[in-house]
């Protein structure tokens, strides 16, 4: 999508399509009033007015009420999104509304869309207050970017749904706003650029996604914004001794891949400057190895990389919006597949770390590579670590889809990434782990196992992770439920959803010197 910030009347704007954004100002005590727009402009307003009288329209997040040829504005149809409750309004409330917009279009083949940038009169200061410029332009394009794709990439008679133009209309205000939301908008570019590079990947089959194929794409990415990228194979994962590795990948005619991508900032920072790393899963399909998986539903373990792709998705970002501090993204990437060759429970392997894990089953794999790539991060001088990982199904279990499962050895780490939730707007809850979980992973042979029973699974993937984290601040994000979106929302269409990619930008650039 071709998207542009203009300092332009929204009445007067030629467009097939103009969206504005409503709220829903109703107290639910006596007479409702009527959703407001939040627009000044009157014509806009006008044109809405008798429809909106109607009472049909609520305003409610996500919903959309569309007029034809609206009377006094220049636009062919006049399309109103609701925000919700005008109480809790935020910047994600927008993203979503932007996104709604533009699904609202697809279906009718409108190309071109127009968003009136929201504006205030509506509502009082205290609501303001939540919609600040740079972030309300930076979420509303994420929005709308999001949005657009369709994941039904492999249909060989594709219907050409997509909206090519994006037009987001701004009041003429001071400089210094116009410049704010003209930020916003190219910061909001990046991030959502990134995110749908991500899901591109998620959504790639298997058979043509391999470990191979991913250290491709991301050399491939890496080349396109100047990042440094290296890719090793078997060869480097018998030199760095990484046991658990390729404990998974023994079993599968794909070779392994480890993908190395660096940023450095121009210019260099100081020596005891933090290093982040950026950790993730690429299992490019989780059979279950030889504790196989039941045939119900194993197809989408095609997204088992979920992980590796959101941190790819992040190196892209981060690449493109160049903090000043130095990142370094690991991805461990593998098929994990039964074979006469493949891992068996019962065998122990030597981790890269020299811990020994005694494997109890060989579907929880994604915590065997991940052992060695949180290692080998240390090893190339991380201070800080991340790791994103379609873990456990105990996750799901847990949380369901809608929040990531968040583990952390650190306080401070935890704070800087939940500071920079509000920002992205994605949904995380803090789980323990907690040294007393560590008995149910200790093995009587060797020094761990690599499950610890029914019982909390996803504390327990993460306290195995949290061996390997050591001292060094970690958090470990498990995706499990929300790297791939079942249903189709109003605001993102069913498949991949990039997630963890925005709030792991953001919060790389709170360690910006
Ligand atoms: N990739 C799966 C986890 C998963 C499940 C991701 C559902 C997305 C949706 C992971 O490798 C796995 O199989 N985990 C096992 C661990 C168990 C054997 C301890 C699980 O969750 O069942
Ligand atoms: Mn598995
Ligand atoms: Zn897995």
């Amino acid at each position: 999508m071709d998207t542009r910030v203009l300092f332009e009347d929204a009445a007067g704007f030629a467009t097939p399509m103009l969206a504005v954004f409503a709220v829903d100002v109703a107290t639910g005590k006596g007479a409702d009033p009527l959703p407001a727009l939040l627009t000044t402009s009157d014509a806009v307003t006008g044109a809405a007015q008798r429809a909106l009288s109607s009472g049909e329209f609520k305003a409610g997040l996500g919903e959309t009420l569309l007029l034809h040829a609206p009377a006094g504005v220049k636009a062919d149809r006049l399309l109103v999104v609701g925000l919700g409750k005008v109480k809790n309004l935020s910047v994600n409330d927008i993203r979503k509304a932007a996104g709604a917009a533009v699904r609202a279009a697809k279906p009718r083949g409108i190309r071109e869309v127009a968003i009136a940038f929201p504006e205030d009169r509506a509502l009082s200061d205290e609501h303001l207050d939540a919609l600040p410029c740079h972030l309300t332009a930076r979420a509303l394009t994420e929005g709308a970017e999001i949005a657009e794709p369709d994941w039904d990439t492999y249909r060989s008679e594709r219907k050409d749904l997509s909206v090519h133009t994006l037009t987001i209309l701004a009041p003429n205000g001071e400089k210094a706003t116009d410049a704010e939301i003209e930020a916003g908008v190219a910061e909001g570019l990046i991030v959502a650029h990134a995110q749908n590079f991500a899901r591109q990947l998620v959504n790639e089959p298997g058979n043509v996604l391999t470990p191979t194929v991913l250290g491709q794409r991301a050399k491939a990415m890496c080349d396109e914004v100047g990042l440094k990228c290296e890719v090793f194979s078997t060869d480097k994962l018998h030199e760095l001794k990484m046991g658990a590795f390729w404990a998974v990948s023994q079993g599968s005619a794909e070779p392994p891949a480890l993908i190395v991508m660096t940023y450095e900032p121009e210019g260099g920072v100081a020596e005891d400057a933090p290093v982040m790393g950026l950790v993730g899963k690429g299992i490019t399909f989780d059979t279950g190895g030889i504790s196989i998986k039941p045939a119900e539903n194993m197809e989408k373990m095609k997204y088992d990389m979920a992980g590796s792709a959101a941190m790819i998705g992040a190196m892209r970002a981060i690449a493109e919006l160049k903090p000043r501090v130095k990142v370094i993204g690991v991805v461990c990437s593998a098929e994990n597949m039964p074979d006469g060759k493949a891992f068996k429970p019962g065998d122990v392997v030597t981790a890269m770390s020299g811990k020994t894990i005694e494997i109890i089953n060989t579907d929880a794999e994604g915590r065997l590579v991940l052992a060695d790539g949180l290692h080998y991060a240390k090893t190339l001088g991380c201070t800080h670590l991340i790791d994103a990982a379609t873990l456990t199904g105990a996750c799901v279990v847990a949380l369901g889809y809608l929040n990531v499962g968040l583990f952390s050895n650190d306080e401070e780490t935890w704070g800087k990434f939940q500071a920079s939730v509000p920002v992205s707007g994605e949904q995380f809850w803090r789980l323990p782990c907690t040294d007393d979980y560590r008995k149910q992973i200790e093995s009587q042979i060797g020094d761990i196992m690599n499950t610890g029973g029914r019982a909390g699974g996803a504390i327990t993937a993460a306290m195995f992770l949290k061996e390997f984290a050591g001292e060094t601040p970690w958090i470990h994000l498990d995706i499990a439920g929300c790297a791939w979106n079942e249903e189709a929302k109003p605001w993102l269409p069913k498949g991949p959803t990039g997630i963890a990619v925005r709030t792991i930008v953001e919060w790389v650039r709170s360690y910006s010197v």
